[in-house]
């Protein structure tokens, strides 16, 4: 994340300059422009690579997303497809379109974006940036068009497979460098709804999940007990696919205020209850009321809160 965020940053900084004023919040309050929702009125996505659940659950950091009374460890989750972009899709657009590869789709979908935007839910999706355009390339690069090793690839940032957003500068905007989700929060400018990418290493693809825990720990977990960050918010944290099995069982961790604490606040609760990364979309819908995009979202379990 170090090398492209700071050599993306001056290429972001265009679209930071023309984006529309998103709502105060966090540490500032809120403003008017609040969409509430029935559960939440902030969901954040991260999203880590290629592990299954019981290699991820024996990482004292990534166990330690759930040991709060606020959270949920899920441990009946299922990834949709492989390899990792099926799963991306699903779980912004209720279906994997049938992908079976990592290449690159331009698909003529919609997306949960579609369904945010009408009801004037804020979002972004973090990170990836060049010149303040979708970036359609299969890796991301430097301003001087070299391509950035083992930072971004655009199979794991799938709103800009699709058309509908490819064609609207306004949504591109939306796709951001990492920066700017520390810089919203000390801005209180963070949008509601936050796709968010970690680059590489530290999702674990290009390292292990040791280390992916490691970044949880270190980049996360300050953000994670920031009680007003967190209230009134709910954060998954997942995985795309579980590399080495075909029943693609994944970890799942839901965080925060939108969580709800059971009597003696008990540690570490868990839900048995069988989930796929359809339950995603579908969870978001219901809380803002949002409709349904048609695909697998529509019959997905929503993630009990
Ligand atoms: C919850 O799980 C974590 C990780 O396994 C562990 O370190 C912690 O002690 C547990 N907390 C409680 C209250 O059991
Ligand atoms: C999603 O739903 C369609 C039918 O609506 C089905 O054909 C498809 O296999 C489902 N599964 C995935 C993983 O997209
Ligand atoms: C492009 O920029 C990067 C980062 O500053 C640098 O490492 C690389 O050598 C540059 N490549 C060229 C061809 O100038
Ligand atoms: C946060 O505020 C600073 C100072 O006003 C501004 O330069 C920056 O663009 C803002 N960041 C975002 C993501 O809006």
């Amino acid at each position: 994340m170090k090398v492209s965020g700071i050599l993306a940053a001056a290429a972001c900084l265009t679209s930071i300059a023309s984006a529309a004023p998103l709502e105060l919040w966090g540490h500032h309050g809120q403003s008017n422009n609040l969409v509430k929702g029935k559960s939440f009125d902030r969901f954040l996505f991260v999203v880590f690579e290629n592990a299954g659940y019981n290699q991820v659950i024996v990482d004292p950091n990534f166990a330690g997303l759930t040991d709060r009374p606020d959270a949920r460890l899920l441990t009946n989750l299922y990834a949709v497809g492989k390899p990792s972009l099926p799963n991306y899709f699903a779980t912004i657009a209720g279906s994997t379109f049938g992908v079976r590869d990592d290449a690159e789709h331009n698909l003529g979908g919609m997306t949960i974006v579609d369904l945010l935007e009408a009801k004037g839910v804020s979002w972004k999706e973090l990170p990836l940036c060049s010149q303040g355009t979708c970036y359609l390339g299969a890796t991301d690069v430097y301003a001087n068009g070299t391509a950035v090793k083992s930072s971004y690839r655009r199979v794991d940032n799938p709103f800009v497979s699709f058309i509908n957003l490819q064609n609207n500068p306004n949504r591109c905007d939306k796709i951001v460098n990492a920066k700017e989700f520390e810089q919203d929060i000390a801005n209180g400018t963070l949008p509601q709804f936050i796709y968010y990418i970690p680059n590489l290493k530290n999702n674990a693809h290009d390292t292990s999940v040791a280390y992916g825990g490691n970044y949880v720990k270190t980049f996360w977990n300050k953000y994670l007990h920031d009680k007003a960050l967190m209230k009134n918010t709910l954060a998954f944290f997942t995985f795309d696919e579980d590399e080495d099995t075909e029943h693609n069982h994944i970890f799942g961790a839901l965080i925060g205020g939108a969580v709800s604490v059971k009597p003696g606040s008990p540690k570490n609760v868990t839900d048995n209850t069988p989930y796929t990364l359809f339950s995603m979309p579908k969870t978001i819908e219901d809380n803002w009321n949002l409709g349904s995009l048609g695909t697998n979202d529509t019959f997905a379990t929503p993630f009990k809160l």
